[in-house]
This record gives structure tokens, C-alpha cells and sequence, in this order.
């Protein structure tokens, strides 16, 4: 028989695993902190924007139940502990949610286990399992089982993973959960709960770096006339390389690489490594999300008044997720440059947390009278910015395409001056009514 399930956390990951669960047969509770939250899941809105998940809760909604209760989560034999892992001011994670869950837990007399999904240090299910032992629940089993699923793409990637890691402190622990994934095709990798918790961490940070490298292969390419997509893809044919993350851009954000990158960096200085690599993986990242600034000073000069249209705040597309996208960097440096500006974005909702901007309905609206657009999210609406009708609602026509989703042959035709990250740049003559240039550097 399916186990209940009880679940930590109702975010992306808690959500997604409590409804892919429930489309396995099992019954899940799902247990939140803010009543406004649960209150709206049990009335069958969803609190966030992830494709497939809200036809996926409607689909199982007999299997699942939302609580503020920590007592109907505690029941179940297989608990999950999806809470937040912020950062704090020091760079290490913030565990105070996942330690809440822990000293919550009520002296349970039935054998359950507790599944850390929450991206946590190395060393933390060591501490929890001392931790529950001092209390009298040594029969309450640990398991790390990090989750590996992007935003976006969220469920699929949960019924599909690429692998399933388990690290449990009895083999017992480890069969029981990884039992639970029994139904996915998938390759389960058992590990000792500290390999486990750092098979996430180095995943992450292994990523973050390929997109650091290609982004600083693509500004090499800028200062010698190379473009990076075609080198990407001469690259990553290499089956050693491999294709993915490959794509230059302006950099990563979003709730999970930003705060494991220097969670981890931040572990290993405290335990007297100094991750030299990541530490630079991580400053390379930071300077990328500026160096829009620089190409639109290329070609506007001061950008004081000048109208900016962002196109993109999302940190990714198909999502609503904001937290640290590249978009708010980018404002807030074009704020202080004196620019005025306008962004949009389809599904996210940054009017809290971007004072000063003005926000747009559609892409045509954000662009009407822009000096520059600037592609920042590759959402679908912005694929046929260079239309006719862009230019003409433009007071300049120029793009930057900081995820090159544009052919820049065909963008330069439709008349844009076209910037991408690491592609051929163009002729500055070719656009009207420009001040005079200032020299290309990067903006702090
Ligand atoms: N979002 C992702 O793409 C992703 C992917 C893989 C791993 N992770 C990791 O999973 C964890 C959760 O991420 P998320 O994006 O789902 O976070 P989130 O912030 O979207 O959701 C966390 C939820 O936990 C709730 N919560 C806090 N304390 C609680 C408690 N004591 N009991 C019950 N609920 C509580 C919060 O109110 C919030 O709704 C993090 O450690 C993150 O790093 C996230």
C-alpha cells in the first residue's frame, strides 16, 4: 500500500512533490505557515506559476489536503521537509525554517521518517539526527533526498528526474524512500546522508559554472569578433562536454543558484577551504548582469532620460519567480544611471519590489517611445521583437538581446541596431539620432 504522506513547506518544491505523489496513488497532506497560502490552496487557487501543477493538485484534489495543522502532517509515516533555505547576511543558509520543523515535532510513538528535500549544508543531517536522538526520537529515521527539479519545468522534471539520490543513516530508511520513486524510470543513487546533501550543492555549483564559462567565452568573443553561438555549439557537440548550459546570456538568478553558490562557498571557508573556483564563478555572474549597461551606453551615451524598455522580469521563463532575477539588478542599476524605466512581463508581478520602474500590459506598450529595448527573460511574447511595428513604436531602434533569442541578421534587416552577449557587434552608424558614444566598459 501507498504511505500518507505529510509534507513541510507549500512552495514550488512542496508543492510539486505533495501533487506528483498524490498522481502516484499516494494520499499527501501538506502543511504551510501562512494561512493565506493554505487558505488559498484549499479553495483550489494556486499560489504560483508553474506549468501543469494546478491542473495536476485539481486532478488529485480527493488525495490532497492543505493544513496550517502541524498535527495532520505528523501522522503520516513519510514526512517530507520542503521549507525555504534563504540566505543569510553571512552567506550561509538560513535553516531557521527547516530547524523549526524539527524542534516542532511532537514525541511521535509510531516509526516515521523525515525527508530532507530542502537544499541544506553538509553536515546538517548529522545535526538533525543528533538532534532527534537527544529527544527521545531515535526511531524517527533521516533521509536526505535533495531535489534536483527546475523551475518551469517543475513537474515534469519530477516525474521524470534524471536521478533519484537517497542518503539515509539505515538501509531501512534509504529502501523506504527510495521505494517511494519506484513507479518513475529512474536511476536511484544511494549515498551517506553528508554525499547526498553534497551531490546538490556540487550539481548546482557545476552548472553555475558552465554558464560562467560560456558568458566569459562570450564577452572574449565580443573583444575578437567570434560569436559564442556558434562556438557553443561547436563545443558542446563534444560528447565529453556535452550541449547543456551552454547559452550566454546575462547571467543566473533565481531562488536556488545564487544562494547555493555561496552557501557552499560560504561551507567550505568554514571549514578553511577557500573554493577559489566558485568564489570566481559566482563574481563572474554578478559583473554579467551589468554589462547591459555598458551596451546601451554604447550606442545611447549617458543614459540620464533615456527610456528603457525591459522585456522579461521573470528570473526564467514560465515562472512568476523573482527572486534575485537579473531583471532587478538591471533596473536598479539603469534607475541610478538616471534612465527612465518601463518593463513587462507576462506572468510576474515586480511592482513591490521595483520603485521608480512603470509597468507595461504588452511588449508593444513597454516599447512605445523606447530609446532601447532590452531582452531579458526569453519569453515567448519576445520572440518577433523585430517586427515593423516594434520599430515604428520605438523612438530608437535598438535591441539588446541579453538572451540572444534573436537572429541578429534577420533583426538588423527588420532595421534594429542589434546587440546580443557574444555575438558580432553592430555598425554604430547604423543608428539615427544618437549621441556621441561613450568608450564600451563595463558598469559597476
Ligand atoms: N524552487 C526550486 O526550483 C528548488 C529546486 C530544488 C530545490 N529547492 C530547495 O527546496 C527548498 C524549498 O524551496 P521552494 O522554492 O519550494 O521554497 P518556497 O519559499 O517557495 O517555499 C517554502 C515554503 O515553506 C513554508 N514554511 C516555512 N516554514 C515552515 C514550517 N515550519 N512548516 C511548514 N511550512 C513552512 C513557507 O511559508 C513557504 O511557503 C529550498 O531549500 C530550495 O533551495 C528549490
Amino acid at each position: 500500500m501507498n504511505p500518507k504522506i505529510g509534507i513541510f513547506g507549500a512552495g514550488w518544491v512542496g508543492l510539486v512533490t505533495g501533487a506528483c505523489f498524490a498522481e502516484l496513488g499516494h494520499e499527501v497532506v501538506i502543511r504551510d505557515v501562512l494561512a493565506e497560502r493554505v487558505e488559498a490552496l484549499q479553495a483550489g487557487r494556486v499560489p504560483l506559476h508553474e506549468p501543469g501543477l494546478a491542473e495536476l493538485l485539481e486532478r488529485n484534489r480527493e488525495r490532497l489536503t492543505f493544513t496550517l495543522e502541524l498535527d495532520d502532517v505528523v501522522t503520516a509515516p513519510v514526512m517530507f521537509v520542503c521549507v525555504g533555505t534563504p540566505p543569510t547576511y553571512s552567506g550561509d543558509a538560513d535553516l531557521s525554517a527547516v530547524w523549526t520543523v524539527v524542534d516542532q515535532l511532537p514525541a511521535l510513538e509510531e516509526r516515521s521518517i523525515l525527508v530532507m528535500k530542502s537544499t541544506v549544508p553538509v553536515g546538517t543531517g548529522e545535526k538533525v539526527r543528533t538532534a532527534l536522538d537527544a529527544r527521545g526520537l531515535a526511531h524517527v529515521g533521516y533521509a536526505s533526498n535533495p531535489e534536483f527539479l527546475a523551475e518551469g519545468s517543475a513537474v515534469h522534471d519530477f516525474m521524470h528526474p534524471d536521478r533519484v539520490v537517497v542518503g539515509a543513516f539505515t538501509e531501512a530508511d534509504a529502501t523506504t524512500v527510495a521505494g517511494l520513486y519506484e513507479p518513475l524510470e529512474t536511476t536511484v543513487v544511494r549515498a551517506d546522508v553528508a554525499s547526498a546533501e553534497m551531490i546538490k550543492l556540487a550539481a548546482n555549483a557545476f552548472l553555475m559554472t558552465r554558464i560562467s564559462f560560456i558568458n566569459e567565452i562570450a564577452n572574449v568573443c565580443e573583444a575578437t569578433g567570434a560569436d559564442v553561438v556558434t562556438v557553443a555549439e561547436g563545443v558542446g557537440l563534444d560528447h565529453r562536454l556535452g550541449p547543456h548550459f551552454l547559452r550566454a546570456g546575462i547571467g543566473w538568478g533565481g531562488s536556488c543558484f545564487p544562494k547555493d553558490g555561496v552557501a557552499l562557498k560560504q561551507l567550505a571557508s568554514n571549514s578553511g577551504y577557500h573554493f577559489q573556483l566558485l568564489a570566481a564563478v559566482i563574481e563572474v555572474n554578478e559583473l554579467q548582469k551589468r554589462r547591459v549597461i555598458g551596451k546601451l551606453e554604447k550606442h545611447l551615451g549617458k543614459l540620464a532620460g533615456k527610456k528603457v524598455a525591459l522585456l522579461g522580469l521573470a528570473f526564467k521563463p514560465n515562472t512568476d519567480d523573482l527572486r534575485e532575477a537579473p531583471s532587478l539588478v538591471l533596473a536598479s542599476r539603469l534607475l541610478a544611471e538616471g534612465a527612465e524605466v518601463r518593463a513587462w512581463d507576462p506572468v510576474a508581478d515586480a511592482s513591490r519590489l521595483l520603485q521608480g520602474v512603470t509597468f507595461a500590459d504588452s511588449v508593444l506598450d513597454a516599447v512605445a517611445d523606447a530609446d532601447a529595448a532590452v531582452i531579458v527573460t526569453e519569453w515567448d511574447e519576445v520572440r518577433g521583437l523585430a517586427s515593423d511595428e516594434v520599430r515604428q513604436a520605438m523612438r530608437r531602434p535598438l535591441i539588446v538581446d541579453g538572451r540572444n533569442l534573436l537572429d541578429p541578421e534577420q533583426a538588423r534587416s527588420a532595421g534594429f541596431t542589434y546587440e546580443g552577449i557574444g555575438r558580432a557587434a553592430s555598425p554604430l552608424a547604423a543608428l539615427p539620432e544618437t549621441e556621441e558614444p561613450a568608450a564600451q566598459q563595463p558598469t559597476p
